[in-house]
């Protein structure tokens, strides 16, 4: 087949990875406009990711089979309609079906209609019903940008007055304010062609900045799978009493959701809940996640696209544990610095790991310097967590990054056992 994937980030660079090594190629690899990890396995073509006449354009000349749109952005701006409208098969859902991720009143809307177990909420357009949301829910707060805000729209606070001031900078759009949820986050992704819904496996992101997931959330500072805690029957639970019925209502709808649903989900005293939707794969936790996947991704992408999902067989998996580690510029999750050289990664991968290109550029006279915020993520496998943990902190120790910082304890607690969820009272049921 011939693919065109869209975006830019490590996520991007996993995918045309993942597409690259499948079993059913070789494949003829296009991205625009990728990045420098992506031009080893890639041709890149500078066209913008969210102009969609653009992107459809480039994918008629390049008689491309699939399309891939990678982040939510295009989504959200329709590209996968364009390049629908164009007569070529895409994975990604349309813009009206992305709202699903961009606007969370949109989400709690569907999830009301579908019987889909999330946070409570109540949607505010002034500071009055604010300040009355905050107190119905009491602390900790958790006050949400309606928009798309790359991760970094959301603060969960127990200080009221920094709740409020969130708020009121979010006014400006809509704010959502919701009931705080406790208990360990999953990540599952689900592929789906609008009809059948076919789940990856779970995995598990750190939001936080800094270690001991303390600091400001940030798009994912590492992710690892599998979840040795994970209840057994998680994925089946979630596939039947959230995925498929979201999927069932966009139908219904008359706006049919075909890609990825990311079900982000946190496991609560209190029962299964969803935290959010999005309508692409998860960055970094799609690192993770392909990098366990045997059955080739190609396949099982044109199929979603071409609504032949129920013709694909049963996922097979590697039977290893995964876990990555994103090294991030100086600055980030705030101002980032740009330009830094960035060194080792030959050294890096020739212990064992795969090293994914995020905020990356090639300079004039061809250094490879940091040119975003998360600049690369760290891909280590091993039999379990705590040998694809020492494996990808190999990795990362071989990478030099002037100012950069990273997380030291992705998978830490789960390596030792040392997560729970704390109780698993069936989705919806309400503990004793
Ligand atoms: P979102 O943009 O909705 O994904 O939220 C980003 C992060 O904020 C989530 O991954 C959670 O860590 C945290 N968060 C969001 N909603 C809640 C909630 N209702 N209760 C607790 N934490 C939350
Ligand atoms: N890792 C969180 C996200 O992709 O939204």
């Amino acid at each position: 087949m011939r693919i065109l994937v869209i975006g830019t980030g490590a996520r991007e660079h996993a995918l045309v990875r993942a597409l690259a090594t499948g079993s059913d190629g070789p494949h003829e690899l296009h991205a625009a406009p990728g990045n420098p990890g992506i031009a080893a396995l890639a041709m890149l073509h500078p066209v913008e990711a969210t102009d969609g006449a653009a992107v459809a354009a480039l994918a008629r000349d390049l008689a491309a089979d699939l399309v891939v749109v990678g982040p939510e952005a295009p989504l959200v701006a329709g590209v996968a309609d364009a390049v629908r409208e164009a007569g070529i098969a895409a994975f990604g859902p349309g813009r009206e079906a992305a709202a699903l991720e961009g606007s969370k009143a949109f989400a709690k809307d569907v999830m009301a209609a579908a019987a889909v177990p999330t946070a409570m909420a109540h949607v505010c357009t002034t500071v009055d019903e604010v300040e009355s949301a905050l107190d119905a829910f009491g602390a900790p707060y958790v006050v949400k940008d309606d928009g798309l805000a790359a991760g970094k729209g959301v603060v969960v606070t127990s200080d009221r007055a920094e709740a409020l001031a969130h708020a009121r900078a979010c006014l400006t759009n809509t704010v959502v304010i919701e009931e705080y949820l406790d208990g360990p986050e999953v990540s599952l992704f689900c592929v789906t062609d609008g009809a059948t819904v076919v789940p990856l496996v779970p995995a598990q992101d750190s939001k936080r900045a800094y270690d001991g997931d303390e600091g400001p959330n940030t798009g994912g500072m590492g992710a690892y799978s599998p979840l040795p805690w994970a209840p057994p029957g998680l994925v089946d639970e979630v596939v039947t009493r959230i995925a498929q019925p979201t999927v069932d209502e966009m139908a219904r709808r008359g706006t049919p959701f075909a890609g990825v649903l990311y079900v982000g989900l946190a496991l609560t005293s209190r029962g299964t809940r969803v935290v959010e939707f999005n309508a692409r794969f998860g960055d970094p936790e799609t690192q993770v996640v392909l990098a366990r996947l045997a059955t080739p991704l190609a396949t099982v992408l044109h199929a979603a696209a071409t609504m032949r999902l129920a013709d694909v067989p049963p996922l097979r998996w590697r039977d290893e544990a995964a876990v990555t580690v994103v090294v991030a510029a100086h600055g980030y999750p705030g101002d980032v610095r740009s330009g830094d050289p960035i060194t080792g990664i030959a050294e890096a991968e020739a212990t064992g790991v795969h090293v994914l290109h995020a905020g990356t550029r090639v300079t004039d006279d061809g250094a490879l310097v940091a040119a975003g915020g998360r600049v690369l993520s760290v891909v280590g496998t091993g039999a379990d967590l705590a040998a694809a943990r020492a494996s990808a902190y190999a990795g990362v120790e071989r990478i030099a990054l002037p100012g950069s910082h990273h997380r030291g304890d992705i998978a830490l607690a789960a390596s030792r056992g040392d997560v729970t969820a704390s109780s698993w009272p069936a989705a919806g049921e309400v503990a004793p």
